[in-house]
C-alpha cells in the first residue's frame, strides 16, 4: 500500500511539473502563466477537481514511446467561479507545445460531454502548437471530435475560449464555434495559416502579431471579443464575465444582489439627445445610467463600433444590451455591425437572457462596398435574429428610427414586447430632408418651398406620435425615467412564454 501511495505521489508530482522546470521558466519568460497557474487564478481557491491526470498518449513513432508526460499536455476538470460550477481545460505549452494528441483531445471531449450532461459552462484556455505532429491523422481526428462537441454544446451550455498562446491552423475552429473569445495581447495569436505560408502564397510580408494578434482580431476581423493586457487580467475578467451567464439553456440567468433602486430617476438623461438631430451623443452614457450600479460588460468594444453590445443587470438580473451608437457612422447598420448584433442576439435568445434594444439608427449604410459585400444578406441576419428571439424584448427609441432599420431593431412588428420612445424620437421611412427631396422633386429649384415641405414633413413624422397612434410604441417616456420603465417592463415579462413553431432548424441567411 505504501508503495502505491508513493507511486501515486510521484505520478502526481510528475504531472504537476508538466514539461519540466526549464520549460516552465521559458513559459514565464514569455510573460505567460502555466496551465495550472491559470486554473488556480480562474477558479475559486481550492475548488478545482482534476480529471485524467494520468492519461498518456499512445504514440510510438518518432521516439514518442519514451517521451510520456502524465496528463499529455492538457489539464482538465471542474471547479467553481464565485460558487458556480464551470468545466475547464487548460492546454500546457510546456508539454509538446500544448499540441493536441488523440489522448489530449479525448480529455477535452470527456469534460465537454460532462458539462453538457450537468449543464455548466465550458471554459477553454488555449495555448497550443496545434496538431501533435508525431501523431498525424489521429490528432486531426481528435480535433474533429472536439469540433463536433462544440457544435452539439452550442446553445446548450455557454462555451468560452481564452486564447493565451498560439492557436493556428484548423485549431482555430474550436474557439470560432464557441460563444465568446478573449485574447491576450502580445502573447496570443490565431490564424488559419501563419506568416511563412502567407508569404509563399500571397507574397505578403506580415508578422504573427499583425496577422492574428489580439488587436487584429478585436479591431479588424471581429473574431475575438476582447483583448486583455496579460494572463492575469484575462482570467480575472473571465471570472467577472461568467457571473452574467446562466449555467445552461435550462436555467435563467443568475440574479445577484443589487443596492441600486429600480425606480432611480436620471434627470441628466433629459438632455442627452442634442437639439440638432445631426449632432451625435454617446449611447454608452445611457447604458451606464440605466444599468445596476452603472456596471456594463461590453463585448467587441473596438469592432463595428456603430453598434454596442454587452451585458448589464437590472434588479440584479442579466440583460443583453444592443444599442446603435450615434458617435460612429451616425449609428447606421452596416455589414459588420449587423453580424455583431445578430450573433449577440442569438446568444441571448439561446440562453434565456432578455434583450434591451436602444435605438437611434438612420438606416442601413449605403454604397457599393456594402452592396457588393452583401449588406442585404448580412443585414438580414440581424432581422432574422430579432424575429426569431422569444426572450423578453424591450426597445427604447431615443431618436432616429428610420426605414428598414426601424423594423429590424426589435420593433413591435418583430414581437417586441414593450416598445418605448423618448419625446425626441423620429420614426419615419427616412429623414425629412431626404424624404422631401424625393416626394417633392419638382420643387428642388425652389429652396423656400423645399424648406417649407421639410418642416411640414418634420412636424408630421419626426416625432413618436404617429407610431404611438398605431400602437407600434406602447408609450412615450421621459428619458429620466428610462431605468424605471425598463425595469418594470422586464419584471412584467419575467414569466413570458413564447415558442416558435417546431422545425429541425431555421435557415438563417449565413
Ligand atoms: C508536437 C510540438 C508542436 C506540435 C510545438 N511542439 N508544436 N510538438 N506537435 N504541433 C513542441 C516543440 O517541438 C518544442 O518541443 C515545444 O513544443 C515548444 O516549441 P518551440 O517551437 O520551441 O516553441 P516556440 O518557439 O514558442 O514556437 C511555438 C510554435 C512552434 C510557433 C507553436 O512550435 C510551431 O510552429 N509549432 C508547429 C506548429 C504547427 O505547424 N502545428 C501544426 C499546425 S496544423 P521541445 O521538446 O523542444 O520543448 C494543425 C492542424 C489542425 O494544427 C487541424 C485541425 C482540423
Amino acid at each position: 500500500m505504501q508503495d502505491i501511495i508513493r507511486q501515486l505521489e510521484e505520478k502526481r508530482a510528475a504531472a504537476k511539473l508538466g514539461g519540466g522546470l526549464k520549460r516552465i521558466e521559458a513559459q514565464h519568460a514569455k510573460g505567460k502563466l502555466t496551465a495550472r497557474e491559470r486554473i488556480a487564478l480562474l477558479l475559486d481557491e481550492g475548488s478545482f477537481e482534476e480529471w485524467d491526470m494520468f492519461v498518456e498518449h499512445r504514440c510510438t513513432d518518432f521516439g514518442m514511446a519514451e517521451q510520456k508526460v502524465p496528463g499529455d499536455g492538457v489539464v482538465t476538470g471542474y471547479g467553481t467561479i464565485n460558487g458556480r460550477l464551470v468545466f475547464v481545460f487548460s492546454q500546457d505549452f510546456t508539454v509538446f507545445g500544448g499540441s493536441l494528441s488523440e489522448s489530449h483531445a479525448k480529455k477535452i471531449c470527456k469534460i465537454m460531454e460532462q458539462a453538457m450532461k450537468v449543464g455548466a459552462p465550458l471554459i477553454g484556455l488555449n495555448d497550443s502548437g496545434g496538431a501533435r505532429i508525431q501523431e498525424g491523422v489521429s490528432s486531426l481526428g481528435g480535433y474533429a471530435d472536439v469540433f463536433q462537441l462544440n457544435m452539439l454544446a452550442s446553445g446548450v451550455i455557454p462555451q468560452i475560449s481564452l486564447i493565451m498562446g498560439p492557436c493556428a491552423g484548423g485549431a482555430v475552429y474550436s474557439p470560432a464555434i464557441t460563444d465568446f473569445t478573449f485574447m491576450v495581447k502580445d502573447s496570443s495569436y490565431m490564424f488559419v495559416t501563419g506568416p511563412d505560408v502567407v508569404k509563399t502564397v500571397t507574397h505578403e510580408e506580415v508578422t504573427a502579431e499583425e496577422l492574428g494578434g489580439a488587436i487584429t482580431h478585436t479591431t479588424k476581423s471581429g473574431v475575438a471579443d476582447l483583448a486583455m493586457e496579460n494572463d492575469v487580467e484575462a482570467l480575472l475578467n473571465m471570472r467577472r464575465f461568467i457571473n452574467f451567464l446562466p449555467a445552461s439553456n435550462r436555467e435563467k440567468p443568475p440574479v445577484w444582489p443589487s443596492q441600486d433602486p429600480p425606480l432611480r430617476a436620471e434627470p441628466s438623461l433629459d438632455t442627452l439627445v442634442p437639439d440638432d438631430p445631426a449632432r451625435p451623443y454617446d449611447i454608452k452614457e445611457l447604458i451606464h445610467k440605466i444599468a445596476d450600479e452603472g456596471d456594463f460588460f461590453e463585448l467587441q468594444p473596438d469592432y463595428a463600433k456603430n453598434i454596442v453590445i454587452g451585458f448589464i443587470r437590472l434588479e440584479g438580473a442579466t440583460i443583453g444590451v444592443v444599442a446603435n451608437q450615434p458617435m460612429v457612422l451616425a449609428g447606421c447598420l452596416d455589414i459588420d455591425s449587423s453580424i455583431k448584433g445578430a450573433r449577440f442576439v442569438r446568444f441571448c435568445d439561446a440562453f434565456n437572457i432578455p434583450i434591451l434594444t436602444l435605438e437611434d439608427v438612420p438606416g442601413f449604410m449605403p454604397g457599393t462596398s456594402q452592396e457588393y459585400g452583401g449588406i442585404i444578406k448580412h443585414g438580414a441576419k440581424l432581422l432574422y435574429a430579432y424575429a426569431e428571439a422569444t426572450v423578453p424584448k424591450v426597445t427604447v427609441i431615443t431618436r432616429k428610427a428610420y426605414g428598414g432599420a426601424y423594423d429590424v431593431m426589435a420593433s413591435k412588428h418583430l414581437r417586441g414586447d414593450v416598445n418605448f420612445a423618448w419625446p425626441s424620437a423620429e420614426i419615419a421611412v427616412m429623414g425629412p430632408k431626404g424624404a422631401v427631396e424625393i416626394i417633392f422633386r419638382k420643387d428642388i429649384g425652389d429652396p423656400a418651398a423645399i424648406a417649407a415641405r421639410t418642416e411640414e414633413y418634420r412636424e408630421k413624422f419626426a416625432n413618436p406620435f404617429i407610431a404611438g397612434a398605431r400602437g407600434f410604441i406602447d408609450d412615450v417616456i421621459m428619458p429620466r425615467n428610462t431605468r424605471k420603465r425598463v425595469c418594470r417592463s422586464f419584471a412584467m415579462l419575467r414569466n413570458k412564454d413564447l415558442k416558435n413553431p417546431w422545425r429541425k432548424h431555421g435557415n438563417i441567411p449565413l
